[in-house]
């Protein structure tokens, strides 16, 4: 089932210089970018991608984090793109992610773990619009490719 998530790369990952690494992995792995941007994120956007987790006890470090440096949002589209992405990023914690995804190869701690990435269809579709305009998406075929 083809699927929308969207995946966040963190300050620590524009500031390590993997953007280009990350990114390869996803396009690598045979799934389609559909968005793609560079932006730096307020306190509102934050409040909002993060509403689960603003009574908790980490997410004054978490948003000062967040909105530390930069970020690049991407929207992915791919067969079972949730479950794919989430498998490639790894664990939360890096402590426990393995060697081969990403924040097993990349991440430092759980505060500073290099990606976010949707959690399930629904929220995919809340977070690309949260962060995509529509003209910002694209739809196009891969007949070049070939
Ligand atoms: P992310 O997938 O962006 O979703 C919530 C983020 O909160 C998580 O990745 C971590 O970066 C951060 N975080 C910090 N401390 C914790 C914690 N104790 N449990 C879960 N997430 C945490």
């Amino acid at each position: 089932m083809s699927q929308k998530t969207l995946v966040l790369l963190k300050p620590d990952t524009i500031q390590k210089s993997l953007i280009g690494t990350i990114l390869a992995r996803f396009e690598q792995k045979g799934l389609k970018v559909i968005g793609l941007k560079m932006l730096q994120m307020d306190q509102s956007l934050c409040d909002s991608h993060y509403s689960d987790h603003v009574s908790k006890g980490f997410y004054k470090f978490l948003a000062g984090f967040m909105m530390s440096g930069p970020i690049v949002a991407i929207a992915i589209e791919g067969h079972d793109a949730i479950k794919v992405v989430r498998t490639m990023c790894g664990a939360t914690n890096p402590a426990d992610a393995l060697p081969g995804t990403i924040r097993g190869d990349f991440a430092k701690n759980i505060d500073n773990n290099i990606i976010h990435s949707s959690d399930s269809e629904e929220a995919g579709t809340v977070e690309i619009a949260r962060f995509f305009k529509e003209n910002e998406l694209f739809t196009y075929g891969r007949e070049l490719a070939a």
